[in-house]
């Protein structure tokens, strides 16, 4: 089969990697791609939000299937294009992305669903949005209703505050038409996982938890960013977790979205948060996670060609998960400035050194340059580690960084603190 992968961060390397090991692939291209996917697959100069010139690309090539990583794509309908091209494709269609593309969409489906998920309302109006938090008392999420970069979400613990973030929503329109809705939340406490789960619109296979770490500082300080690092399993996250996650969570989310005429077929991501009342939904992502891909995809013992065929022909039913013994853990390596603005074009070193290590390096923001890799990103490497504990993954993954140098090379030092 010939498969193309649709974006170019560490989560379509980490996708690539794994497709690239299924004995049914012959040839896989990517779109952009990055330097590292490059060394396998075909990168073609096609951005991931342009949607004529990747349905253009996948019938020039004549792919059997594209796979198709970020967001913006999704929430675009790229999957929709595609299918009306005859061109099979991993992911949902637009009216299914709508779970992540607008977070008061996916709360109404969630309500009705009876899903559990934080108490809220939906606010287009600034006057009526600013008499909710007052009344609420401040303790409240402003977020905005559409995609902003996962940087549209305030959590707030004063009416002030609370103020402040629907100003600059609403009124300052920081992130444009995104935030012309806001959903206000109720705030929840508890320890935060990522549940990714393979879909075919009825039946789910789901992964074990991965715990992220959005912050940029150590300690979970700092503005928030893409992910600066993963690991898995996540303690706390028994078996009766996982069930209920599955029972009261995944099973009627996807029910929902059947019936109304929608069913998901793809990742579907379910951010929670592990309250005392048991998990509740903070949002969901209609794609694999960034950096939770990187951990999930080696641990996954199985072939993610045959699982995203069954997604899209809905033979998911009765499919088990094989998952490896052990651990896995991703450091992100940054640029200096990430998530604010960051010089490109630094000289990386010191990759082949940290594969050495045994550990995966996947390639985020990179590019070739002559026959020197340079940084091209905010977020530059996902370097991930693997071991029989968290412990020993970590160990891998912070000797391989050390091999690592570029001009500005910023990694948390704390990934998996909150598990040790
Ligand atoms: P989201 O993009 O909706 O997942 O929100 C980003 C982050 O905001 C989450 O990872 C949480 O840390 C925090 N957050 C979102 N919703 C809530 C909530 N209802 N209560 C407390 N924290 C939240
Ligand atoms: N790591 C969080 C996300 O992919 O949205």
């Amino acid at each position: 089969m010939k498969v193309l992968v649709v974006g170019g961060g560490g989560r379509e390397h980490a996708l690539a990697w794994k497709l690239a090991q299924s004995p049914r692939v012959r040839e896989l291209h990517a779109a952009p791609g990055n330097a590292g996917i490059a060394r396998i697959a075909t990168c073609h100069p096609v951005a991931a939000t342009d949607l004529p010139g990747q349905v253009r690309l996948a019938r020039e090539l004549g792919v059997d299937l594209v796979v198709v990583g970020p967001d913006d794509p999704l929430a675009l309908g790229l999957v929709d294009l595609l299918q009306a091209e005859g061109i099979r494709a991993f992911g949902p269609t637009r009216a299914a992305a709508r779970l992540e593309a607008s977070k008061s969409f996916a709360k109404e489906v969630m309500r009705a669903a009876g899903v559990p998920t934080a108490d809220y309302a939906v606010f287009t109006d600034y006057a009526a949005a600013l008499a909710y938090v007052r009344a609420r008392g401040g303790e409240v999420v402003v977020k905005a209703d559409g995609l902003a970069l996962g940087k549209g979400v305030f959590v707030c613990a004063s009416v002030a505050e609370a103020e402040a973030a629907l100003r600059a929503l609403m009124v300052d329109r920081t992130f444009g038409a995104a935030g012309a809705k806001v959903v206000i939340e109720d705030r929840l406490t508890g320890p935060e996982c990522s549940v990714l789960a393979l879909c075919d619109g009825e039946d789910f296979v789901a992964f074990p938890a991965i715990q992220d770490h959005k912050r940029l500082g150590e300690g979970d300080t700092g503005p928030n960013t893409g992910g600066m690092g993963t690991y898995t399993p996540v303690p706390g996250y028994t078996a009766a977790v996982a069930r209920e996650v599955a029972e009261r969570i995944l099973a009627p989310t996807l029910a929902a979205m059947r019936e109304r005429g929608h069913p998901f077929r793809g990742c579907l991501f379910a951010g929670l948060m592990l309250t005392a009342d048991g998990p509740k939904v903070l949002e969901f992502n209609a794609r694999f996670g960034d950096p939770e891909a990187q951990v999930a995809l080696p641990m996954l013992d199985m072939d993610l060609l045959d699982l995203m065929e069954a997604a899209i022909e809905g033979g998911l039913r009765g499919v088990r998960l094989r998952w490896r013994p052990g651990a896995a853990a991703c450091v992100v390596a940054a640029s200096a400035g990430y998530p604010g603005a960051y010089e490109k074009g630094k000289v990386i070193r010191g990759l082949d050194e940290a594969e050495a290590w045994g550990a995966l390096v996947f390639h985020a923001g990179t590019a070739r340059q002559g026959d020197q890799v340079v940084t091209a990103g905010g977020r530059v490497l996902g370097v991930v580690g693997r071991g029989p504990d968290l412990r020993a993954a970590l160990g891998q993954a912070y000797r391989a960084l050390e091999a690592i140098h570029f001009e500005g090379i910023y990694y948390r030092r704390d990934i998996g603190w909150r598990a040790l």
